[in-house]
């Protein structure tokens, strides 16, 4: 496993580079299952050097890749060694500068997780995690909170990237009506760096309604100076609806992979999302774990990960409640 785990890691590396070079530049993006379902040419490129770096040093593994499935090949799990890669996780965030994007990397053997990596080479955070042995961020331990309370829980969640009507409509009824007709959501939990990506390019629009003017002044005056427009937006109040389980809080780093990582390290308490892919939660799925906290099925079940579906949590407590008032919905298996 060791081998295994430096060689990867060695490639993860690499491929971060040839991300952290191109996520400035103009990218040539191409849909795939629906029209806010994007790929670039990096994910193929990172995805390419990955597959070819493990395979040349490892024949016998076998490989599930996105983007190499979304290019028709088959997405079969046995159990040999097979590495589960996400190239870039979050190519929504990627395609528009937004510095939330991630390698994913899960290697299974005999269906079981044994190495998990989530690296995000724009911030340089570096998760990792081996069997038994802990998870870490650039090489510190990390714990999950350990939050059991949904009144006091951080969670995570996705709007996806199915724009099918009926999968919309449960997202909507779990969550909170946020999506228009907008390329992408983001709740990025601070109105200044919301501000500040809008400044900067990585988003294009930002709307809330109950800020301060201190989560406003430097802000407004940074999108003025960046070329922006800030105006007063009432009509915003009937687009937004309370989430209905009473939650502490909200987020969506619009990676899989990052909003997994992010209940690992502490920083949110839970994450659930309808039709993810298993190369969006392999690697997450043992930091989690590994990190004292709890992934499954989001019927609390245990975790499917060719299902699309998952919810992580900081407590057997918080995923039991969340699981018993989600909504379901099934979707193709990968
Ligand atoms: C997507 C991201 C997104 C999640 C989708 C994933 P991609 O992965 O993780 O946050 O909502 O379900 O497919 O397409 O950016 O690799």
């Amino acid at each position: 496993l060791d081998k295994y785990y430096e060689v990867c890691l060695d490639l993860t590396k690499e491929a971060g580079q040839v991300i952290r070079e191109a996520i400035a530049k103009t990218k040539q993006i191409q849909t795939k299952s629906s029209d806010i379902d994007l790929v670039t040419e990096t994910d193929q490129q990172v995805e390419k050097l990955l597959i070819g770096g493990l395979q040349k040093t490892f024949p016998d593994h076998k490989f599930i890749g996105e983007e190499s499935t979304a290019a028709g090949q088959k997405c079969v799990l046995t159990d040999d060694p097979t590495w589960i890669i996400d190239p870039v996780d979050g190519t929504m965030n990627f395609v528009h500068g937004l510095p939330l994007v991630a390698i994913s990397i899960g290697l299974l053997i005999k269906k079981n997780p044994v190495i998990g990596i989530i690296y995000n080479p724009i911030l340089e955070q570096l998760y990792t995690a081996r069997l038994g042995q802990g998870a870490f961020l650039n090489g510190n331990p990390i714990r999950v909170s350990g939050e059991k309370e949904l009144s006091k829980a951080l969670v995570c969640s996705e709007v996806g990237t199915s724009t099918d009507p009926l999968k919309v409509q449960v997202v909507l009824n779990n969550l909170t009506k946020l999506v228009g007709n907008v390329h992408g959501v983001r709740l990025y939990g601070t109105a200044a760096c919301a501000l500040g990506m809008v400044a900067c390019g990585g988003a294009d629009a930002f709307c809330h309604m109950g800020l301060h003017c201190w989560d406003l002044a430097a802000g407004q005056l940074i999108v003025e100076e960046a070329g922006g427009c800030l105006r007063d937006y009432e009509g915003l109040k009937k687009n937004l609806q309370q989430l209905h389980a009473g939650l502490a809080g909200i987020r969506a780093l619009g990676s899989a992979a990052l909003n997994m990582a992010s209940v690992a390290a502490g920083g949110t308490d839970s994450y659930f999302e309808f039709g993810l892919h298993a190369w969006d939660m392999a690697a997450g799925d043992l930091i989690v774990r590994e990190a004292g906290g709890i992934v499954t099925d989001t019927t609390g079940g245990p975790l499917d990960l060719m299902n699309r579906r998952v919810i992580c949590a900081s407590s057997e407590e918080l995923a039991k409640k969340l699981s018993e008032i989600l909504e379901q919905f099934e979707m193709e298996r990968d």
